[in-house]
């Protein structure tokens, strides 16, 4: 298993391109299933996550081909081809690798009329149930059994349109009725849906392929139903989860960060949470300037909430950051249960926080100092690397296999920064 080590103390300065969003690309990917025409999708990140949606679609039948990028090289561009489905069923080991693999389920259903797709159980972060999926293709008029830990879902006379009212917001859930919809018969209206960039992505691809789709960026969507899905080309918006990684890590280590192509009005929240600390933040022409200077940072409040809240996906980024504010920082995390992982990782490094409920109360020390530290889940992960960044002495990180699942060329891009961070291959 790969470890990261990282020598801390160093302010960051220089340039880092951020990668198309993967929790955009992954449901676009899932889109192409809705069509017999390919789909061809711009500015894939090169991920591990991205591989397996590959693979779970080629099971499929779905051609895959990479485009402008030759063998071997990133698959930035990808042609999506499903002109023949060959499999209805998405596999257990597939779909418990990684979670939006389930989002096949609904495309699969509306395209053919049935399909079987693993149920993906828990993962590091909590229980992460399936209901709102499953419940929202019901009302489209799916009937859905479960039998041997796979979801059999049948609509032999295709989907009908509904009124679908979440009883609580559901990033994935308002992905999967917003591409099911497309296909059905008839006028679906989502009541409190998602509205997250990645679903204004996902909405803004179906309507390139042929969907109608009002309320694009609310929490009210409205999709008629068309017979068919057409091909259509689409660039995926940059990734707001890991600019917002970069910004803490500037914010923590000092110094000075061009984000290549990241976009400010998608971490309005990450702006106004640094807003008190000396942070500066603009946009460029090519990008994002995040600079600070030498002042501390204040501890502030943060509560992670659906977009356009604080996104949990950088909870554990701000905590790294906070551990070493002037004062405390109350950080409540309201999405999922169980998302605390680095909590004992960071107090290896000498962080002061104290968990109680969903609240972790983080008391700001002057230093921290590297240690070995384990990385639980993609964002525990990373939230590592920031302390490392500022902790004196060597941070070793094992576990790094979680980082690769979200964070492209990760080491590469903070070492072009100055920063004192390598990839140690293999070990224990
Ligand atoms: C997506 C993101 C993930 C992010 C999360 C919240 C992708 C691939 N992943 O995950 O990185 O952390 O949004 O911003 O885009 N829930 C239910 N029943 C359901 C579905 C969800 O109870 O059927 C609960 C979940 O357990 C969680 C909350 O709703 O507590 C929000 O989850 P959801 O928005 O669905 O997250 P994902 O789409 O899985």
């Amino acid at each position: 298993m790969d470890r990261i080590v990282i020598r801390g103390g160093l302010p960051l300065a220089g340039t880092i391109p951020i990668a198309g969003a993967k929790n955009a690309a992954l449901p676009l990917m899932a889109a192409s299933l809705l069509t017999d025409e390919p789909l061809v999708l711009a500015n894939l990140p090169d991920l591990a996550d991205i591989r397996t949606m590959a693979d779970l679609l080629a099971q499929h039948g779905v051609a895959v081909t990479p485009r402008a990028s030759g063998e071997g090289l990133p698959p930035h561009v990808l042609e999506l081809s499903a002109r023949r489905i060959t499999s209805t069923t998405a596999p257990y080991d597939l779909v418990r690798r990684m979670r939006a693999s389930f989002l096949v389920l609904g495309p699969l259903l509306a395209r053919c009329g049935e399909a079987r797709v693993s149920l993906p159980g828990g993962d590091e972060i909590g229980v992460r149930p399936v209901d709102l999926h499953i419940k929202g293709l019901q009302r489209l008029g799916a009937e859905v059994e479960l039998s041997g830990g796979y979801i059999e879902a049948r609509a032999p006379q295709g989907l009908r349109g509904a009124e679908i009212a979440f009883p609580s917001v559901s990033v994935g859930a308002t992905e999967h009725m917003l591409m099911a919809a497309a296909l059905a018969d008839g006028e679906t209206l989502l009541v409190n849906a998602a509205r997250e960039p990645e679903i204004t992505d996902l909405a803004t691809c179906l309507v390139a392929m042929g969907a109608q789709i009002d309320g694009i960026g609310t929490d009210r969507l409205t999709v008629r139903g068309v017979g068919r899905l057409h091909g259509a080309r689409h660039t995926v918006i940059s990734d707001r989860i890991e600019t917002g990684t970069y910004v803490m890590a500037v914010a923590a280590a000092g110094g000075e960060v061009q984000l290549g192509g990241a976009r400010l009005d998608h971490i309005e929240a990450v702006a106004r949470v640094l807003e008190n600390a000396d942070i500066r933040m603009h946009e460029t022409d090519g990008g994002l300037l995040v600079r600070r200077s030498t002042g501390r940072i204040d501890g502030v409040d943060v509560m992670t909430e659906p977009y356009p809240g604080f996104p949990t996906d950088l909870q554990a980024q701000v905590m790294a950051l906070m551990t070493i504010a002037d004062g405390a920082a109350m950080i409540t995390e309201t999405i999922f249960e169980n998302r605390f992982m680095h909590v004992p990782e960071l107090m290896r490094l000498g962080a002061n926080i104290n968990v109680q409920g969903p609240s972790a109360l983080v008391r700001g020390v002057k230093r921290l100092t590297g240690a070995p530290v384990m990385a639980t889940d993609l964002r525990a992960s990373v939230s590592l690397v920031i302390a490392g960044l500022i902790a004196e002495g060597e941070t070793l990180i094992s576990g790094v296999h979680h980082l690769d699942r979200g964070y492209e060329r990760l080491e590469e891009k903070l070492a072009a920064c100055g920063a004192r961070i390598e990839r140690v291959r293999g070990g224990a």
